[in-house]
């Protein structure tokens, strides 16, 4: 048997190859990992994950202050201010702390960090900075980048049309923000430039926002932001941007064909979703293709097609989160140790960390017609005492259950804290849980969580507050 550097190589230090890196060297193999950023933790500590919710919770505070949520419960502020140089900077503090953590973490597993960008050079072999380096198996998990809108070319540096990294560094905040894509980061980034005083106008290619979730959660959550101060500019594609000066205009048409419109803003994001990082990794040396979305194919194991080479995270297919990464590192390390990791991707929640926040896992309501009959339980916060109290009245949640044997096909919840409270929700459809089993599932009062017990009596009875 051929000589290995290493058991494991791991190309890409994001929750999905870090996580694969530490589990594989707390298994007993010895374990390397390639990342060509200068910080460990890949797009969602460094650019992604937390410096936007650090941006989020701190405008939250701000707009809670500044609009007068504060002293409606008695807490008055009679002079305030919005000092944007420290609130970026506690966002570079979350990051810096967490991204020297996975060092720390590296270190104390004895995973070496290779320094450079890993291009493969033949089977089980890739250079790393100019270094021959061989692995028995090799992980790949370089991620995603921004995918680019031709005709509106992003330029962080200039500050004027920007992708999610340059949204998050802005250092002044912009009179008019014109979003293209009304999706998950345009959404979240959208509503902490909000806050903090943009007037946000969100241009999207759909006749609604946030693709993919429930169609009442999406109507119901379209009507929030509007109310909140969002614009939305619905069922209109982007043709062009021209920087004039210390703005952008914006020519847009209607999706279907139409009169030509122009738009102008102070700056521009642009956040029309992620495409796969494959580009400059030598797959081509191993006889690797990519499937018609750019994307790596594995079996359910996470192995693809080359023998010794795996794939996990953004790279391949499914949803683009940080945790359906980090739980397929997990299950990659344990089946190259010879155990057995597996991901339920039928369970994967998903959070839009808005004010109130979205969640959902499983089916929509759509999705899960079109398998078979469903019962439907819906419950307001309106009437759940712990949101009436903290004046968070918006939102409900949504139970779907399978009409025949009541067992829950997706959960759907718009609230406060619905990011918190979806766990719940993921852990018993993981059990196999019918509505029935929440149901009668003793729920701590008061919480918001109750929504969710009360939604699920709502499935084949009624709740009791409502
Ligand atoms: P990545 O995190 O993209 O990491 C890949 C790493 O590989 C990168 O560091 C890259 O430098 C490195 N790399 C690439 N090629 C090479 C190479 N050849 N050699 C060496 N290194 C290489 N998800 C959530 O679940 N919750 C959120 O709240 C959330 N917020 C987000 C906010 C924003 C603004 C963005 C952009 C994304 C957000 N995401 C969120 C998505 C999340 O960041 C990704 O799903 C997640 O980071 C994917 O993890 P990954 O390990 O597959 O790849
Ligand atoms: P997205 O896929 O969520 O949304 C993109 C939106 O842009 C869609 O609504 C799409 O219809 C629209 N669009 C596409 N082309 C367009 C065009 N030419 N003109 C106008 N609209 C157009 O992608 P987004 O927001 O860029 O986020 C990328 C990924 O990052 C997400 O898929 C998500 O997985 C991940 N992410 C997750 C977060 C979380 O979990 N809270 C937060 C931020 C990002």
């Amino acid at each position: 048997m051929a000589d290995f550097d290493y058991d494991v190589l791991v190309i890409g230090a994001g929750p999905g190859g870090y996580v694969a890196a530490i589990r594989a060297a707390q298994l007993g193999l010895k374990t390397a990992c390639a990342e060509s950023r200068e910080t460990l933790g890949g797009t969602c500590l460094n650019v992604g994950c937390i410096p936007s919710k650090a941006l989020l919770h701190a405008s939250e505070l701000y707009e809670e202050a500044a609009g007068g949520a504060l002293a409606k419960l008695g807490v008055r502020i009679d002079k305030m201010s919005l000092d944007l140089d420290t609130m970026q900077g506690q966002r570079q503090d979350a990051v810096k702390g967490l991204t020297g953590g996975i060092e720390f973490l590296f270190k104390k597993n004895k995973v070496d960090w290779l320094k450079g960008l890993a291009t493969f050079t033949g089977p089980n072999a890739v250079e790393v900075a100019g270094k021959a380096v061989t692995a028995k198996n090799i992980v790949i998990a370089t991620g995603s980048s921004v995918a680019p809108l031709p005709g509106v070319a992003v330029d962080n540096k200039k500050g004027l049309i920007v992708d999610s990294t340059g949204a998050l560094e802005l250092d002044k905040v912009p009179d008019r923000l014109v979003v293209i894509g009304g999706g998950v980061i345009g959404l979240e980034l959208g509503s902490v430039w909000r806050r903090l005083g943009a007037k946000v106008t969100v241009v999207e290619y759909l006749d609604q926002i946030l693709p993919g979730m429930d169609g009442e959660v999406r109507k119901e959550a379209s009507k929030i932001f509007k109310k909140q101060g969002f614009d939305y500019k619905l069922g209109t594609k982007v043709t062009g941007a021209k920087v004039k000066g210390k703005h952008v205009e914006l020519t847009v048409e209607p999706a279907a064909g139409g009169d030509v419109e122009t738009i102008e803003a102070d700056v521009v994001l642009v956040s029309i979703g992620r495409r796969p990082n494959t580009e400059g990794l030598g797959l081509d040396k191993i006889g690797l293709e990519l499937n018609a979305r750019g994307q790596i194919e594995t079996d359910h194991d996470f192995a693809t097609k080359v023998p010794g080479v795996w794939a996990i995270g953004d790279v391949i297919p499914g949803p683009m989160l940080a945790h359906k990464a980090e739980d397929e590192g997990i299950a990659v390390a344990e089946n190259i140790a010879g155990l057995t990791g597996i991901v339920n991707h039928d369970v994967i929640p998903s959070v839009v960390y808005t004010s109130p926040e979205i969640a959902g896992v499983g089916l929509t309501e759509e999705a899960a017609k079109e398998r078979g009959a469903v019962k439907v339980g819906k419950f307001p916060m309106l009437a759940n005492s712990r949101a009436k109290t903290n004046h968070e009245p918006d939102g409900f949640v949504k139970v779907i259950a399978d009409a025949e044997t009541d067992r829950v096909l997706g959960v759907w919840i718009i609230a406060s804290v619905a990011g918190t409270m979806i766990a719940q929700a993921a852990q018993a459809m993981e059990f196999g849980a019918s509505s029935e089993d929440i149901a009668y599932t003793c729920h701590a009062h008061p919480t918001h969580s109750e929504a969710i017990k009360e939604a699920a009596m709502a499935v084949t009875g009624k709740p009791i507050h409502m």
